[in-house]
């Protein structure tokens, strides 16, 4: 404890200097100075340091200011703190020379849950919940039609042991046992979770579909690829034009490209149709959002409509007469969603007007996808004026994320190195 009145001292000028340049702060300065000194006494307390610098960088900047602010103000939050080995790990430590500012805020915000989150919260493996992040996409969130914006999300599951595991596309994030002790602290509104990996930002489509996987051969999603490369000189381009306006993809497994499939992929003219079947632009549909029965049906590119249902097999897909069981749900994307599925959603009426290009038919399907916006919204976005207050966090209100775009960054690229995408 002897080091922290220096902690305090190097810290302070940042907080009063911050204050000092922005007026539009409307929390009390000396309040929300008192809450941070708070946090960071916990936080040094518990040798979670880099995470503890990490917030003192970002303050002095106005967009973590404004995320430092509204924990102060949420109702409730969870933050998950990676450790400092975690950190080192990642290459991110202070003074934090390679990282900007924007991105050490999004950083944060990403590592932070709306709601209060504990073991008990979440169902076990393979089940999983679904919690919003604080990572906002503002500048993408346009196809939104409230205009509040949309938030990234992150999917946790039960693990062994009391932990909590953050399953995302580059592997898992593991807790442990329970939250930080914050009794006597002040921080009512918090828990804290650390977590022994920093969380990568979600990758995008293209590169989500072409990353090596355990299970290649049998499951992974290089068939995909070839569809798209088919009807597109750039197939790759094709993939992240998808997601320039948030989307959900259901993408079928290599082995599920055989007979017509196979045909039709090879086909110029039919694989668009083909390929519409399977994605949306306007808006991320997690699964939550047909396990609670609320579930919108979703209208695809291709002009086709998509139902889903569940029984005690699993969960299904339905257009017109096909049907593909949902293998693997919410996998969380830059700026979407994907689920992988069993079989190909085949073009029925081929000679039916067929989009001409990818990318480009986007914003007319968009539209057509609006029957699921609204519903889709309701629950799951909330304002930047209420920014982590929201009371929707733990509840249902996590269950759709409606995602815009989030930042790859040389942090992103950092932590790809060492990843490997596993689909079961
Ligand atoms: C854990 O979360 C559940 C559900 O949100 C809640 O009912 C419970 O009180 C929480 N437990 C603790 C110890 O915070
Ligand atoms: C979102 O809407 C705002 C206000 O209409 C506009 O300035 C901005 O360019 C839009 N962003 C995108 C990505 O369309
Ligand atoms: C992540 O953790 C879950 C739950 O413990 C486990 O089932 C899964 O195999 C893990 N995934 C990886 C890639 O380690
Ligand atoms: C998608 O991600 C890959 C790998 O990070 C990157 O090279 C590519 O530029 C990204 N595409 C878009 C459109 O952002
Ligand atoms: C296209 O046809 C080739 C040759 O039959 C096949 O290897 C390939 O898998 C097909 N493409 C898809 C996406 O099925
Ligand atoms: C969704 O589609 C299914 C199957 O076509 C239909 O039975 C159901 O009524 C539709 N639900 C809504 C909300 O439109
Ligand atoms: C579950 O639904 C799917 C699709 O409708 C169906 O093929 C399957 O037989 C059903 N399973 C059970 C156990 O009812």
């Amino acid at each position: 404890m002897y080091l922290f009145p220096l902690l305090l001292s190097s810290l302070l000028p940042f907080l009063s200097g911050t204050v000092a340049q922005d007026d539009n702060i409307e929390c009390s300065d000396s309040s929300l100075q008192t809450y941070l000194v708070s946090l960071i006494d916990v936080l040094y307390a518990n040798g979670l340091t880099i995470y503890e610098d990490l917030l003192a960088e970002i303050v002095q900047a106005d967009s973590g200011y404004d995320l430092l602010s509204s924990f102060e103000s949420a109702t409730s939050l969870t933050l998950l703190v990676p450790t400092d080995a975690a950190f080192q790990t990642a290459g991110i430590w202070s003074p934090f020379a390679d990282q900007g500012e924007t991105d050490l805020a999004n950083l944060v915000a990403y590592h932070t849950l709306s709601g209060g989150w504990n073991y008990s919260s979440f169902p076990g493996s393979p089940s999983h919940g679904v919690a919003s992040t604080m990572l906002g996409m503002a500048s993408y969130a346009n196809d939104t039609t409230s205009g509040s914006e949309a938030m990234q999300a992150m999917i946790l599951m039960q693990g062994e042991g009391g932990t909590i595991v953050e399953n995302s596309i580059y592997g898992n994030a593991t807790t442990w046992g329970n939250p930080l002790d914050l009794s006597g602290t002040g921080l009512n509104n918090l828990v804290i979770l650390p977590i022994n990996t920093v969380i990568g930002f979600p990758v995008n489509l293209s590169a989500a579909v072409t990353m090596p996987t355990t299970t290649r051969s049998t499951h992974g999603l290089t068939k995909l690829t070839t569809a798209f490369d088919a009807v597109s000189s750039n197939g790759a381009a094709a993939l992240d034009g998808v997601t320039s306006k948030g989307f959900t993809i259901f993408a079928p497994v290599d082995d599920a490209w055989t007979g017509e499939a196979s045909t039709q992929a090879n086909d110029s003219k039919v694989a668009p149709t083909m390929l519409g079947n399977h994605y949306t632009t306007s808006y991320s549909l997690y699964s939550a959002g047909w396990s609670s029965g609320s579930f919108p049906n979703l209208t695809v590119v291709s002009g086709q409509t998509l139902s889903i249902t569940s029984n005690s097999s699993g969960a299904y897909i339905h257009m017109g007469t096909q049907s593909a069981l949902i293998l693997r749900s919410d996998i969380t994307l830059e700026n979407g969603v994907m689920h992988i599925i069993d079989a190909v959603l085949l073009a029925e009426d081929v000679s039916s007007s067929a989009p001409t290009t990818i990318a480009t038919t986007n914003s007319g399907s968009a539209t057509g996808a609006g029957t699921g916006t609204g519903a889709a919204q309701a629950d799951a976005t909330s304002t930047r004026s209420s920014y982590g207050s929201s009371s929707n966090g733990a509840s249902s209100g996590a269950s759709r994320v409606v995602a815009g775009k989030g930042a790859v960054t040389a942090m992103t690229m950092t932590l790809l190195a060492t990843v490997i995408m596993v689909i079961q």
